[in-house]
């Protein structure tokens, strides 16, 4: 039952190229180490199938918006409810207006919400609402932490070696892509995480100029990385201490550690927030949302497409399913099975491990048998190269992985079977990558 063809997915990858750039719809679409981009035909739940017709048990959820797996009838009806009366009409709808009192109801930190379309351009708004709200210029943003992929905030993100970082105190700027204008990085200050005293350091060093402070709440994007305790909140109370706006980006862990998101999860709320992914069940939103008197500050917010009634229809149809009884404990129950299972497998295997769950995001990281501190900590000692040899291995189990980072993502749709088959699996890849 291994699957050992992928041939219409490499002939679809060579034909596209030829007028498709590398391929593919976005350059992690496909790893340097892949001959070819995998092409995909159609999902259902928690399965996915690809050109080739091979079905896979997803754990990327479609790099997260897939909360509630793929094809999903209830956002799909809700779809197609609106598509009758249009897709699009550039102004406000009462739906969208229910939208925004429904997150502000469920987010910690939400009094006010503004909309737009991708994770990125929310992460721009949320620079400037923090700018127009303190007069200043400069933004703290942690090593390793993603915060889209404009030229400000797409630093010091994919290395593979830790040296590239420089001093901790004094960490170098590390622009990740050709074309990246090294200018745009003059008012970012790049700072280690999960490291409170050279954070403070960075804020002296930075008198009464530094804006706001952004991180990924559980670090995930590059790598699974959650925070050690007491550092978040160690952080708003710097926040607080130097009048420094705090802002979560929960493009990841928005709905997923917990409905209110990672605020939620660890009890901490921050100034302002990003979410995107999950929101919209697979519909293309992203929202920032914080207290009124910081997002009253006066920084419009532009975007044809913001509050788009497609996205909206899907975003309230996927706020309805996850409020609905027992679905995060739900969650908790899957992981603690997949975290349990791994970790026996880890010892059956002889292989050192780490794995967790909180709500619907997760992790597995070889090499290291606690979580990582930071993402030179992962880059050192996690063992991506034997990860990535698993991912493959997976692609043959039937499982698709998200390649180098280690990343577990779960959907409503996952069942216990999953779960259970899900270890299966794994125990067969260990046992062949032994031999
Ligand atoms: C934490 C985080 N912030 C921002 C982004 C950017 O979102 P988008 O890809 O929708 O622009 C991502 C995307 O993966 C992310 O993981």
């Amino acid at each position: 039952m291994k699957h050992t063809s992928w041939e219409k997915s490499r002939e679809l990858y060579e034909e596209s190229k030829k007028y498709l750039l590398e391929g593919v719809g976005s350059s992690f679409h496909k790893c340097a180490e892949e001959e070819f981009a995998m092409y995909y035909d159609h999902g259902k739940g928690a399965r996915l199938w690809d050109a080739d017709g091979n079905e896979y048990i997803d754990y990327t959820m479609g790099f997260g918006p897939m909360i509630l797996g793929y094809a999903h009838d209830k956002v799909n009806a809700a779809v197609a409810k609106q598509l009758e009366r249009s897709s699009h009409y550039s102004a406000p709808t009462a739906e969208l207006g229910q939208l925004a009192k429904k997150m502000c109801e469920i987010i910690p930190c939400a009094e006010k919400v503004v909309f737009q379309s991708s994770g990125t351009e929310a992460d721009m708004y949320a620079f400037r609402v923090a700018r127009a709200y303190t007069g200043r210029d400069k933004m703290i943003k942690f090593e390793g932490h993603y915060h889209g992929w404009a030229d400000e905030q797409n630093l010091n993100f994919v290395t593979d070696d830790s040296k590239y970082f420089g001093a901790r105190n004094n960490p170098w700027k590390i622009y990740n892509v050709p074309g990246q204008r090294k200018a745009s990085s003059d008012d970012v200050v790049i700072v280690p995480w999960n490291d409170l005293e050279v954070l403070e350091q960075a804020i002296l060093k930075n008198d009464n100029q530094i804006a706001g402070i952004i991180m990924e709440p559980s670090m995930f994007d590059e790598g699974p990385i959650p925070p050690q305790p007491g550092y978040l909140e160690g952080v708003r109370e710097l926040c607080n201490k130097y009048g420094i706006v705090l802002i979560f980006d929960e493009v990841f862990t928005g709905f997923r550690m917990a409905l209110g998101g990672a605020q939620e999860y660890f009890g901490v709320t921050p100034d302002i927030a990003v979410f995107a992914k999950a929101i919209a069940g697979g519909f293309c939103m992203s929202a920032v949302a914080g207290k009124n008197e910081i997002m009253e500050s006066g920084a419009t917010f532009s975007g044809c497409f913001n509050g788009n009634p497609i996205a909206t229809a899907a975003g309230l149809a996927t706020l309805e399913e996850l409020q609905k009884e027992g679905v995060y404990e739900k969650f908790q129950k899957l992981g603690d099975m997949f975290v349990e299972g791994m970790t026996e497998l880890g010892k059956k295997h002889g292989i050192k491990l780490y794995a967790y769950m909180m709500g619907s995001l997760g992790g597995v990281v070889f090499g290291v048998d606690r979580p990582c501190v930071d993402v030179r900590d992962y880059i050192d000692n996690a063992d991506i190269k034997f990860y990535n040899k698993v991912y493959f291995k997976a692609r043959e189990y039937g499982m698709r992985l998200s390649y180098r980072r280690g990343r577990i993502l779960l959907c409503t749709e996952h069942t216990e079977e999953d779960i259970k088959e899900t270890i299966d699996r794994f125990d067969k890849i260990f046992a062949e990558l032994a031999e």
